[in-house]
């Protein structure tokens, strides 16, 4: 018969939300060998959490020395992106539930950017493309007594692109950055026009040149892998197009 205790540790082990899942993690470590490998992690864990949570139960519990990137755990610093299951997501982002934990779960590094160490890449040039297109507001003078006024039309018209959180997804899922990681590639298109299309704005010709470049807005091949990969639901596809015809027209 069972006791009162037993019957207390069966309903609590009943009603558990804690599932085993298997992390499955492309490991590099360029001190021990030059080849990456996959390295499986059992663990249990609430389906509702998120991928990112998972990680750090590896790190913390299970292997100290897996490496990856993450501040903020709730989608604004933009440092978490990885290939989770074959496709670019946040891991702080992304619940395990929502990705079939019944099977192992993949998680590698952004492609087209070296990796330095387990899920973690060489921003630099992601991050210089974002610096050549200039991602400030310039302006010549006039400079206002309080504010730069700016109508809800104008400020509408780059509303989408202000949303960049710089994840890198849109560009590490990019076929044509793949092959050649001298393209702009999207999320520097997208902070471009979040600039070329402002009011107060005086550098749009200037941006709108940087990009006519053999490696600029025409190598788009209009792939909408970066549309479908930013955690932001950015339009980075029309954004890219839009800047293509501003370029023909010069009206922006
Ligand atoms: Fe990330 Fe989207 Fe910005 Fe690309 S456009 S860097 S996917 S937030
Ligand atoms: Fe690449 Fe996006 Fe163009 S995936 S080809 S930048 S539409
Ligand atoms: Fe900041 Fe995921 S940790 S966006």
């Amino acid at each position: 018969m069972a006791t009162p205790v037993l019957d207390k540790v069966e309903a609590e082990s009943a009603a558990s939300p804690y599932i085993t899942v298997t992390f499955r993690i492309r490991r590099f470590n360029p001190e021990v060998s030059d080849e990456a490998q996959w390295q499986d992690f059992r663990i249990d864990i609430d389906p509702k959490e998120r991928v990112l949570d998972g990680l750090h139960k590896i790190k913390w519990e299970l292997d100290g020395s897996l490496t990856f990137r993450r501040s903020c755990a709730h989608g604004i610093c933009g440092s978490d992106a990885m290939r989770i299951n074959g496709r670019n997501r946040l891991a702080c982002k992304t619940l395990i539930k929502d990705i079939n934990p019944s099977k192992p779960i993949t998680v590698e590094p952004i492609k087209g950017l070296t990796v330095q160490k387990d899920l973690i890449v060489d921003m630099e040039p992601f991050f210089q493309a974002y610096r050549d297109v200039m991602p400030f507001l310039v302006t010549s003078g006039n400079e206002p007594t309080r504010e730069r006024l700016q109508s809800a039309e104008d400020r509408e018209r780059f509303d989408d692109t202000t949303k960049c959180i710089l994840c890198a997804a849109c560009t590490s899922s990019c076929p044509v950055f793949w092959n050649d990681g001298q393209y702009f590639g999207p999320a520097a298109i997208v902070n471009a026009h979040r600039f070329i299309f402002d009011s107060r704005d005086e550098a749009a010709e200037q941006r709108l040149e940087i990009l006519n470049d053999k490696d600029g807005v025409w190598r788009c091949r209009t792939t909408f892998n970066c549309t479908d990969a930013c955690p932001r639901g950015i339009e980075v596809t029309k954004a890219i197009q839009e800047v293509k015809r501003a370029l023909i027209t010069r009206r922006f």
